[in-house]
């Protein structure tokens, strides 16, 4: 990715004008509480340092054009039409259904059209919330290009709507809660429901620990029906149980006996567990224990491997080999079928970690895993002019 003076620089080229700013939103990565957001549950993400820039100018025309440094195609679109899944745009288009979708949504708190450019560092795929991090640098540009004042929880909600309206995917509000709320330093604890949030201290290197992001190279799609799924299933389990979410079950053990369904049990199982992981870790982390981190994580992986069913075999292959390598813990991130794990470290063990993972992928023939080294970082934010 480029500088935002060279991004500035490349508007200018593109579109014959001076962009008005640069705006940056990150991906991010989910340290505990995977599939509890649309069971109005709890997750506690922290931003990556990557992430993707927009320079951006507004338009009068009441059209928004796109243009991304990483796609051939130029996207063209009214921000006044109807939801942009029902336009049926071929695949070179699909990207753009993001920023399009959310000019779409923010039209009903006033804000017009607009010119942007486009440049991400993040992988796509890699479940690190590429989609997320597009449409929270497009939402900030927007409402700053228009004088539109929403304020961050509420514009994580706007974004999340594009995403489920506009681009057709039922995704929960972690992401781009994550990508407009997470600081430096910290993990975001998410009420989902209340959407009420904390910041939570987490800097691993202070404890002599490292956090590795492994990009499985198992592209993950949200789109594919399994996602979709078990969001069913979680629903169908709380209609059973006569309760509005999962969130509220509170008897474990008497929802499982209540329900005869042993797939809805299993999810049931999951859901309820990791949620307490959740406030487990919040525990460990306002308590400076970095290092037990790691037994949450196992715990994790393993229901969400065996009880919700949505881990892959790169993923089980990169924890198992990390551990067997000395790591404290390590779980797939995200929503599954494909992405990223994150596995946690000490620091002087990162290498062996790294070189025993990518020696267990190179066993099996598979495509060499990529590492990045995640530090806690700052959320979404105007970048020019300060
Ligand atoms: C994806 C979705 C999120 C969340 C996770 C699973 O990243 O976009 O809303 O549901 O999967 O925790």
């Amino acid at each position: 990715m480029t500088g935002p003076r060279a991004l500035a620089e490349a508007f200018t080229g593109v579109f014959g004008r001076e962009p008005e700013g640069v705006w940056h939103a990150p991906g991010r990565v989910n340290l505990i509480g995977e599939h509890t957001d649309y069971n109005d549950g709890f997750v506690l993400p922290f931003a990556l340092g990557l992430g993707v820039s927009v320079a951006a100018a507004p338009r009068g025309d009441g059209v928004i054009e796109v243009r991304s440094r990483q796609a051939a195609t130029a996207v063209t679109a009214p921000v006044d039409g109807g939801p942009v899944v029902s336009e049926g745009w071929p695949a070179e288009r699909a990207w753009a259904a993001y920023p399009v979708g959310v000019a779409r949504v923010l039209r009903e708190r006033g804000t017009g059209g607009a010119s942007l450019l486009i440049d991400s560092d993040l992988p796509q795929g890699a479940g690190l919330s590429s989609s997320a991090a597009l449409e929270c640098a497009t939402a900030l540009a927007l409402c700053d290009l228009h004088g539109v004042a929403v304020d961050r929880p509420a514009l994580a909600r706007l974004a999340q709507r594009a995403e489920n309206e506009q681009v057709g995917v039922p995704c929960g509000l972690m992401d781009q809660a994550a990508s407009l709320l997470c600081t430096a330093g910290h993990a975001l604890l998410l009420d989902c429901r209340s959407g009420l949030s904390a910041q939570v201290p987490f800097a691993p290197a202070g404890s002599g620990m490292t956090l590795l992001v492994v990009d499985t190279r198992a592209a993950h799609a949200l789109a594919g029906g399994e996602y979709g799924r078990r969001r069913a299933e979680c629903e169908e389990a709380a209609a059973l149980l006569g309760v509005a979410a999962l969130r509220d079950v509170t008897d474990l053990a008497g929802a499982l006996g209540t329900l005869r369904d042993p797939v809805l049990r299993r999810r049931v199982q999951h859901v309820v567990t990791e949620n307490h992981r959740v406030e487990a870790t919040v525990g460990l982390l306002r308590a400076g224990a970095v290092t037990e981190l790691g037994a949450m994580l196992n715990a994790s992986h393993l229901s969400l491997r065996d009880q919700f069913e949505v881990s892959w075999p790169e993923a089980d292959t990169a924890v198992n080999a990390a551990l067997r390598a000395g790591a404290r813990g390590g779980r797939m991130v995200g929503g599954g079928f494909g992405g990223s794990v994150l596995v946690l470290t000490a620091a002087d063990r990162a290498e062996r970690v790294r070189d025993a993972v990518a020696a267990a992928y190179a066993e099996r023939g598979w495509t060499p895993p990529e590492f990045i080294e995640a530090v806690p970082s700052r959320g979404a934010r105007r970048v020019t002019p300060a």
